[in-house]
């Protein structure tokens, strides 16, 4: 089973896809921590935009290793990771890292699940289920805030809602591989469910779909 999930950045994705992967024992891709992964050596090497070359080089060599530096989770980290995804050598090299995550399950789980941006319209269009999960702005910066303020880190309102639209911006106006609703994609709107409801929507979506499979 292959499940793609997509949707801005805050709308609650990564918790629901963490959840559908241990409900159904799935090997979970979180594909935005590529885009961290390869911001965090970008901003290490000291590299700009425009050394694409380098920056394209430095993407084919990211490993799942990279993707579990403590320093990822940053607005900085983030905002840059939106703007090196802008960047199709970049989206290239990490397309490949991401089918192969999701058609070659390790043999202890059922399938694989790969949440992010592009997920069931281009990196997985084949997926068994595609979910589309998304709140609404306010919600979204009020969640950012607070996940802030939890990690200890000083941040006011209007910077982050303001950081929010023009990540989302970014991601949905770039000419490669935008942010977008896969036709066949379930949309949740999670702006007044909590995680627990909102994944029990999508575990409803998937159990309805593998009863459809079984008949
Ligand atoms: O999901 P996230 O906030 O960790 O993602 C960081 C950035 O990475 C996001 O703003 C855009 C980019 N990204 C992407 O372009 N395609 C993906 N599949 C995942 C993330």
């Amino acid at each position: 089973m292959i499940i793609a999930i997509d949707g801005p950045a805050g709308a609650g994705k990564g918790t629901i896809a963490k959840g559908i992967a241990r409900h159904y024992n799935l090997a979970h891709l979180e594909t935005g921590l590529l885009y961290r992964a390869l911001a965090f050596k970008v901003f290490e090497n000291k590299l700009n935009l425009d050394d694409r070359d380098q920056i394209a080089a430095l993407a084919s060599t990211i490993s799942l290793d990279d993707l579990k530096n403590k320093h990822l989770r940053s607005e900085e980290i983030g905002n840059l990771a939106s703007k090196v995804a802008s960047l199709s050598e970049v989206r290239q090299a990490l397309l490949d890292f991401q089918r192969n995550f999701a058609d070659t399950p390790l043999s202890d789980f059922n399938g694989a699940i790969l949440d992010g941006r592009d997920i069931g319209t281009l990196v997985c269009p084949q997926a068994d289920i595609k979910f589309y999960i998304t709140a609404e702005l306010e919600v979204r910066a009020q969640r950012r805030l607070k996940e802030l303020q939890d990690r200890g880190i000083k941040s006011i309102y209007t910077a982050v809602i303001q950081n929010m639209m023009d990540r989302d911006l970014r991601d949905e106006s770039r000419q490669q591989a935008p942010l977008k609703i896969a036709n066949d994609a379930y949309v949740i709107d999670t702006s007044n469910l909590s995680p627990d409801d909102a994944l029990k929507q999508a575990i409803t979506v998937i159990e309805q779909h593998l009863k459809t499979q079984i008949r």
